[in-house]
């Protein structure tokens, strides 16, 4: 069964997404009954990682800051990922990219997929963060999940103050599609890991 981890990098307290994180949740939940994954959640904030001081990638050769070591460990434990995205500067924050960085091998040969927030549904930021994992050698879903503009304001606790509920029916076909595909990918590729390492 493929093990999926939802990284939340909490940057800092994540007005939005604290409002959407029970429905997202209690969605994802429920699609990853059905595809058959596990769904574990992961806040980057019980990974304490200080900004990248290695001499290179572990790619290269082994990490020193015991934090690393522990976060790739934690990576290398699943087999897919859904990151949470929120848009800064059109790419994605420095608390993902961070996050990233400080692993190579247990990111590879894996897919991921997204889930964005904010003007355009943090697509901008989606985009970059595919192209930073070609070189991490993942590969991305096709779909992503974006609560982009007027849902983005509808319920933001601080604009619009709608609960959350209101924008659940134009979420929910975007995040079963982005699910469906993530579990695709992760079952083909925990085959072809497992065929290789044989
Ligand atoms: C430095 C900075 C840059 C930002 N750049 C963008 C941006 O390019 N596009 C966008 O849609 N939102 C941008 N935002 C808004 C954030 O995406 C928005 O505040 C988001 O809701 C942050 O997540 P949170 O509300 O869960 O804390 C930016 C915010 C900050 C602080």
């Amino acid at each position: 069964m493929p093990r999926v981890l939802l990284l939340f990098p909490r940057l800092n307290n994540f007005v939005f997404f604290g409002v959407y994180e029970p429905l997202v949740l209690e969605i994802l939940s429920a699609i990853a009954k059905e595809e058959s994954c596990e769904v574990e959640l992961i806040d980057l904030r019980e990974h304490p990682l200080p900004f990248f001081d290695e001499i290179a990638s572990n790619r290269w050769m082994p990490s020193r800051n015991p934090e690393a070591i522990r976060w790739q460990q934690t990576i290398g434990r699943f087999d897919g990922f859904i990151f949470v995205v929120a848009e800064y500067n059109h790419s994605i924050t420095s608390a993902l990219k961070n996050a990233l960085d400080q692993s190579y091998k247990e990111w590879n040969r894996k897919p991921f997929t997204a889930i964005g927030y904010g003007g355009v549904g943090a697509a901008r930021a989606i985009e970059h963060l595919r192209q930073i994992a070609i070189e991490l050698q993942m590969v991305s879903t096709h779909a992503s999940v974006n609560i982009g503009g007027g849902d983005y304001m509808a319920v933001h606790p601080m604009f619009g103050k709608k609960p959350i509920e209101d924008i659940e029916a134009n979420l929910l076909p975007a995040t079963k599609t982005a699910l469906d595909d993530l579990a695709w990918w992760a079952r083909a590729t925990m085959a072809a890991r497992a065929a290789e390492a044989a």
